[in-house]
């Protein structure tokens, strides 16, 4: 078998084996297991979730979960889970500059930066959005997040990701998501890494509905890729990191917890190229709402309004006719994140860099700065392709709260509204 090998499809029952006949046949718990492997169920939805929405894999594995000793309370460094209310929220526009890799030895997890969030990680509601940035790997250390799922966006650097159902690498480009419970480490195949986190508290991202698109589009389900099942038989002195119910808690175990030789099911981590996302915007004229580019979405129980989407803004042809072709100027109900992954962003000229953010809450004004505006305005119309591009969105119902490190750290451009002063007063009677 070679070192990755991931089944394609989104959503799927998968099933997989890392030694012959390992799956029992025909049921899911049979007296005696093939190996004579212990059988344990992970369930991450509720059991009578309606089937398009219920997700569990069974898991066949060397010890069962429940083998490692007690959880104690370690320090969250810089990791929040909502509520919090460190600081007030103003409904200023707010940038960042990329975090620093740090300079003493950080891995994946105490990497972990929050910027900002909403809801309530214990009601299952809401998000928290993260930024990381590391230098060494997960040595002897596995993490598993109770409070929500955890969609990563590297931007530098590509992480091998050993999870309980498979390997995964995931560079820049590409993205992963790793459901609640499961358990990971993170190597680094660069020297450092950094990128973004959405952990999402509230229903799992599933893809969207196409409405009038019809079948084909946007993100296919085909693109997305689940590992094939991996196992490490080893005894040691290890340690599992849970992230539970906003804190972190550590505890010994004597064994690698990725001791799974086959699983079958439809809750297992999958990995997606942004580079395969069937891009759709207008041939005419004018603007389609960015939902246009969603890739993922959490839904909530309001009909559209999501708990968080995952949108892009890849490469594309820009062809529509007498129109102002960067995003206009805009306030959204929506609350909107963004990251830069790599190139440039179309509605800014600078000061919005790959590894930095930005932050628009609901009805912040925001749009072109000055300079973009007026060379859009100006621009001559012809069919251009916007290359060397790659930002995202994270887009959610409420309004997100930064944490007192997001506002006190001295990546805050507190310059971000400068970037708008040169719009003049236009009125041409
Ligand atoms: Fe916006």
């Amino acid at each position: 078998m070679s070192e990755l090998q991931y089944m394609s499809g989104f959503g799927n029952e998968f099933a997989t084996e890392a030694e012959p006949n390992a799956l029992p046949k025909g049921q899911n718990s049979p007296q005696k297991v093939p190996y004579n492997l212990y059988a344990e169920q992970i369930s991450g939805s509720p059991f009578t979730a309606p089937r398009h929405t219920n997700q569990r894999s069974w898991l066949y594995r060397i010890r069962p979960s429940v083998v490692h000793k007690p959880f104690k309370q370690i320090d969250n460094n810089l990791l929040r889970s909502t509520p919090f209310d460190e600081v007030p929220t103003p409904p200023n526009q707010l940038r960042w500059s990329p975090i620093p890799i740090p300079e003493k030895p950080t891995d994946f997890i105490s990497g972990m930066v929050t910027i900002a969030g909403n809801g309530d990680c214990s009601m299952h509601n809401g998000l928290a959005i993260h930024v990381y940035a590391a230098n060494k790997n997960m040595e002897k250390t596995f993490f598993y997040n109770a409070d929500g799922e955890m969609l990563i966006v590297p931007q530098l650097g590509a992480l091998r990701i050993d999870t309980e159902m498979g390997r995964m690498d995931v560079a820049p480009g590409e993205i992963c998501v790793i459901q609640r419970g499961i358990k990971f480490r993170v190597d680094l195949l660069h020297e450092s890494a950094r990128g973004y986190i959405c952990e999402n508290y509230g229903s799992n991202f599933r893809l969207p509905d196409l409405g009038p698109i019809g079948a084909n589009g946007l993100a296919n389900p085909r693109d997305f890729l689940t590992p094939v099942a991996r196992y490490e038989n080893i005894d040691g002195d290890f340690t599992v990191i849970a992230k539970f119910l906003g804190n972190l808690w550590e505890a010994p175990i004597d064994h690698s917890p990725l001791d799974i030789v086959a699983w079958h099911g439809n809750y297992a981590p999958y990995k997606y190229d942004l580079a395969t996302f069937n891009t759709i915007n207008t041939v005419s004229f004018d603007h389609p709402d960015p939902s246009i580019f969603t890739v993922l979405t959490a839904p909530s129980e309001i009909p559209g309004t999501a708990n968080c989407d995952f949108v892009i803004f890849p490469p594309r042809w820009m062809v529509a006719e007498n129109t102002f072709r960067p995003p206009w100027f805009h306030r959204n109900f929506m609350n909107e994140f963004m990251g830069l992954i790599f190139g440039q962003y179309d509605a800014k000229a600078e000061g919005f860099v790959p590894g930095g953010c930005s932050l628009h809450n609901c009805m912040s004004g925001h749009g072109p700065d000055a300079a973009t505006h007026k060379a859009a305005t100006n621009a001559q119309l012809v069919p251009h392709k916007q290359e060397n591009t790659l930002a995202f969105m994270f887009e959610t119902r409420f309004v997100c709260k930064p944490t007192k490190y997001a506002m006190e750290t001295g990546e805050l451009q507190h310059d971000y509204y400068q970037c708008w002063q040169g719009l003049q007063p236009q009125f041409s009677k």
